[in-house]
């Protein structure tokens, strides 16, 4: 039987387990998939452990992206540009580390919003880990130029510069960079259910520009609804976390799945 999970701390809330059994059952596999709490003092002990008794790997989440990346023996090119690892695969007794973040956004995209990619700007909300991955995904893809505005400045300047398309802009300035917009990104937690909502009017964003929320928890965000009744075309999050799976599930059990309206279903039953 092929084991594999889902590590963090805290772990309770993971919808990880629900999605990979989901596809274990559709596919028939005899396999499992589980959440397990590890502190960050026990992270590399407790790797070690899974694979000394056979686990196939594992999903890594906060706050171990960064200790996962470092744990690996060989990173694949987007997780080392990224620098942080959400997706180990075990074999031979190496660890291969993978960032499937960044492919999870962009099918997620592709799925919501045939023509996105445009040859106009794409603004970042935010700079924390989850905009690295959105800020190579979306360059990778081919955007012509980000913009990244974050509440610390310098972490906006320090993103940006790693990247030759990409540049910072002011947190309160960030109205002002949406009129040539073809897609607005929120990668912070601001909006979702119990944090404080982000504050941004959309006036003068164009109805052609695309609209995208990290945040799945309202499903349908502030940011959204604005976006929504601007006309503008809005991708919902719950997607990128079901897309963000499917690579690792590949690896471990050997099946590429597929992110159906029943999955979708299936998960948004639980928010
Ligand atoms: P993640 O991995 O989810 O991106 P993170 O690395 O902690 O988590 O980043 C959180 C992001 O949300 C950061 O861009 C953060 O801004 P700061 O760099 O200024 O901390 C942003 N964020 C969190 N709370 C915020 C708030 N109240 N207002 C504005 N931005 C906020």
């Amino acid at each position: 039987m092929k084991k594999a999970a889902v590590i963090g701390f805290p772990i309770a809330q993971s919808k990880s387990p629900l999605i990979h059994g989901h596809w274990l059952q559709v596919h028939g596999i005899e396999g499992s998939y589980e959440k397990i709490e590890v502190t960050p003092e026990n992270f590399e002990r407790d790797i070690r452990g899974l694979i000394d008794t056979g686990y196939a790997g594992c999903n890594v989440t906060v706050p171990h992206k960064e200790a996962a990346r470092d744990i690996s023996d060989e990173l694949t090119n987007r997780a080392r540009i990224i620098g942080a690892v959400n997706t180990l695969v075990f074999a031979d007794g190496k660890i291969k580390g993978d960032n499937t973040d960044c492919e999870g956004f962009l099918e997620n995209l592709k799925a919501g919003v045939l023509s996105w990619v445009t040859k106009k700007p794409a603004l970042v909300l935010g700079a924390g880990g989850a905009a690295r991955g959105i800020v190579y995904a979306l360059l990778d893809a081919g955007v012509s130029e980000v913009r990244i505005a974050n509440r610390t400045h310098a972490r906006a300047e320090k993103l940006a510069e790693e990247f030759e398309k990409a540049e910072a802009v002011m947190w309160n300035d960030a109205e002002d960079h949406l009129g040539d917009l073809g897609l607005l990104v929120n990668t912070t937690a601001l909006g979702m259910t119990g944090q404080d909502p982000l504050q941004i009017s959309l006036e003068t964003l164009s109805p052609d520009c695309v609209v995208t929320d990290i945040v799945y928890n309202p499903l349908e965000t502030d940011l959204l609804k604005s976006a929504k009744s601007k006309g503008c075309k809005t991708v919902d999050g719950l997607g990128m976390l079901l897309h963000q799976a499917v690579p690792g599930f590949e690896a471990w059990f050997g099946t590429r799945p597929k992110v159906t309206p029943e999955l979708r279903a299936k998960i948004e039953a639980t928010l």
